[in-house]
């Protein structure tokens, strides 16, 4: 287990879209588990590989609801919408205002490869949503209302 670098926004890695997992081996939970403990050392809600410069579709994401890591996800549904905060461990010191669902259901793998369904609703929702975009290529900051020094 270890902490990894966070990329920062200009890096072009976070403007990728990136690859399936399709090895569900040691190194893949050797990602995860360093996923974890970067996320959980910068207090984020989320990380996604490519922002560790790992172009693989896996991501965590730590909230009231717990800590969940989720591989190869896509989206369902969605329904309603919400506005909120968001921040992004890529972007440091800022902060803005972002639509998303309100609620959202996904499909993916565990980090067994296992498929599994999960249904997220508010902020887990929205954390769910900023991640998956990050495996697009895609930053809040493109979908953002308005951004702001923290
Ligand atoms: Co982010």
């Amino acid at each position: 287990m270890a902490i990894r670098n966070v990329v920062q926004v200009g890096d072009e890695t976070l403007r990728k879209v990136s690859f399936p997992v399709e090895e569900f081996d040691e190194k893949l939970h050797t990602l995860l588990d360093d996923m974890k403990d970067t996320v959980k050392r910068e207090e984020g809600a989320g990380l996604a590989a490519p922002q560790v410069g790992v172009l693989r579709r896996a991501v965590v994401v730590d909230v009231e609801e717990g800590f969940f890591e989720f591989v190869n996800p896509r989206i369902l549904s969605r329904k309603g919408e919400q506005r909120g905060w968001e921040g992004c461990l890529s972007v440091r010191g800022k902060r803005g205002v972002v639509s998303r669902p309100m609620k959202v259901k996904i499909a993916y793998q565990d980090r067994y490869g296992k498929e599994q369904v999960l249904q997220a609703k508010g902020f887990f929702a929205r954390a769910i949503c900023h991640e998956l975009d990050h495996l697009d290529g895609v930053l809040y900051i493109d979908k953002a209302e308005f951004v702001e020094a923290e």
